[in-house]
This record gives C-alpha cells, structure tokens and sequence, in this order.
C-alpha cells in the first residue's frame, strides 16, 4: 500500500534553530541524495520523497502513481507549513530516463509511468508545496533539475526530452505567477550537467539499437567526464545561494 510513512525516527517538526526547509523529490540516493546530505550539513531540516525512503529523513511516495502519491505529499506539506522558516528551498530532482528507444516501440505502462513521474506527480509536488508554503515570509525557491534532453532532441529519448522540455515550460509559467505574488518563491530550472548515477549506469545499459549514441555514453564514463553527485550537488546549492532571476535556466557548469 502506498500512503504517508515517515521513517520510525522521523521528526519533521524538530526544533532547528537555523529553521531552514530543504524539500528535496528523489533524495534516496544519487544527485537528491548528495543534496540532502548537503543540506543536512548546512543545518537545514531536511524532507526528501522517494519509493526505497531509506533514510530516516524520508517520505514513502511513489510519483508514477499520482493520484496515491497526492496523499503523502499532501500530508508531509500540511505539516511542515504549520512552522515558519528563515528559508524554504523545494527541489524537483525525482525523474526517469526510460524507457529508451523508438518513440514507436515504447510500452504504453512504460510511457504513462514515465510521464507521471516526470510530468504529472512533479507538478502535483510543486504546485502543493506552493500552495501549503505561498504565504510564508522568509525567502523562498524552487529549482526544477533539468536536463540538456530539455532543449536537444536525443534519438531514443523522446520521453525524456519532452519531459524535461515540459517541466522547463511549466516552472518559467510558474515564474510569471509567482512574480504576482506577494510572498513569491523564485523558480528556476537548473541544467545539472552529466552525473555519475544510477540514471548514467541505466543508459549504459541500453541496445544500441535503441540508443545509437550507447558508445558516446559508455566513452562518457570511462574517460571520467562524469561529475560525483556532490560536485553537482555544491553547484546547485551554489546557484540557489545566488541572487536568482526568476524563471532563468542556470548551467552548473558556470558554477562548478
Ligand atoms: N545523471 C545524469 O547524468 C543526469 C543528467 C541530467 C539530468 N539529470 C537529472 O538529475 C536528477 C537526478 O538524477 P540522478 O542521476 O540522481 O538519478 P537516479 O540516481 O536514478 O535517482 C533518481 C531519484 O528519483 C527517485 N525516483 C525515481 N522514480 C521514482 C518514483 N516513481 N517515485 C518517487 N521517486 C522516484 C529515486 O528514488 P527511488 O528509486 O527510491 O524511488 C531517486 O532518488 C533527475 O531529474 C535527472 O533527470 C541527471
């Protein structure tokens, strides 16, 4: 069953003295993860979503279920909006790569999961967290973490590049709403360059039948032009320590 479980030494509401929000979708392991970690040590109370919540700052939430997933996000934001902050960050970092190949031989099960972790729970994510923390006073961001697949077509990777490409439309909307706002957050999308991953490790798998560029991809990782999570991790924290212009689209690479 999949419903709003905190982690038996969970505390959300904690007493933190710096009273800093880090809200982080995908925080299990890989880049959400060395975010957390990051966070955690710079004294923010921390709250990541995934499905493994291994960690005892975890919510259990399956984003390619959204209509299931809506409960605990809702849960955990209900909670956490009862407190004030001297600063609020929520990060869109839950995402799929697959499935990979042919926009034709795709499974249908396969697109529609894709597309609701993708697309649909991360809208749901964002637009819940703005609506439970719209009038809290401190400074507040969102950071959707993108990709370069947002604005290069990638032959067998159409979901991808239409996920991420509409996730980037979404948060600059998000922007001219929020720049009404009274208490505005500032959104922006962040293009995390290429990570040494899970997500890498899956398109090392791929046929190259279905992936023409595998052997870029595989070179990629052997000549070591990964970044360690924790270097992209620090870049992105640097970005959002930075005076940000609201709906922009920042590259790590400028900040690494
Ligand atoms: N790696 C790269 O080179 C690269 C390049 C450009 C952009 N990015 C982007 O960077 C972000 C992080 O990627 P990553 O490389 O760190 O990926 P990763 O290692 O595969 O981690 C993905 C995270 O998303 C969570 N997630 C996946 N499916 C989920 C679901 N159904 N429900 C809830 N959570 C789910 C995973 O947690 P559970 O498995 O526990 O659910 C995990 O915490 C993604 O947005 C990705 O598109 C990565």
């Amino acid at each position: 069953m999949n419903f709003f479980t905190l982690h038996p030494s969970s505390s959300i509401l904690l007493y933190n003295p710096t009273m800093k929000l880090a809200i982080i979708s995908g925080g299990s392991k890989g880049l959400g993860l060395a975010l957390c970690q990051q966070y955690l040590a710079n004294g923010y109370r921390v709250v990541e979503l995934s499905r493994s919540a291994p960690h005892p700052f975890s919510v259990q939430c399956d984003f390619a279920q959204p209509q299931a997933a809506l409960l605990p996000i809702q849960a955990t934001f209900a909670e956490l909006s009862r407190a004030d902050y001297d600063e609020i960050v929520i990060i869109n970092n839950a995402a799929l790569l697959g499935p990979i190949g042919p926009s034709s031989r795709k499974a249908p099960a396969d697109v529609i999961a894709h597309l609701n972790v993708n697309v649909t729970s991360a809208i749901l994510f964002l637009g819940q967290a703005i609506n439970a923390f719209q009038t809290h006073t401190c400074p507040k961001s969102i950071a959707n973490i993108s990709s370069g697949a947002a604005i290069k077509n990638i032959f067998g990777w159409s979901l991808y590049c239409a996920s991420k490409a509409g996730l980037e439309h979404y948060i600059r909307t998000v922007a001219i709403e929020q720049a009404e706002q009274a208490q505005p957050f500032t959104a922006i999308n962040i293009d995390p360059d290429i990570i040494d991953t899970d997500m890498q490790a899956g398109i090392r798998q791929a046929s190259r039948d279905d992936f023409p560029a595998l052997d870029r991809f595989i070179m990629r990782k052997d000549i070591g032009l990964l970044r360690p999570p924790a270097q992209v991790a620090a870049a992105i924290i640097r970005i959002l320590n930075s005076p940000m212009s609201n709906g922009a689209r920042y590259d790590i690479t400028d900040f690494v």
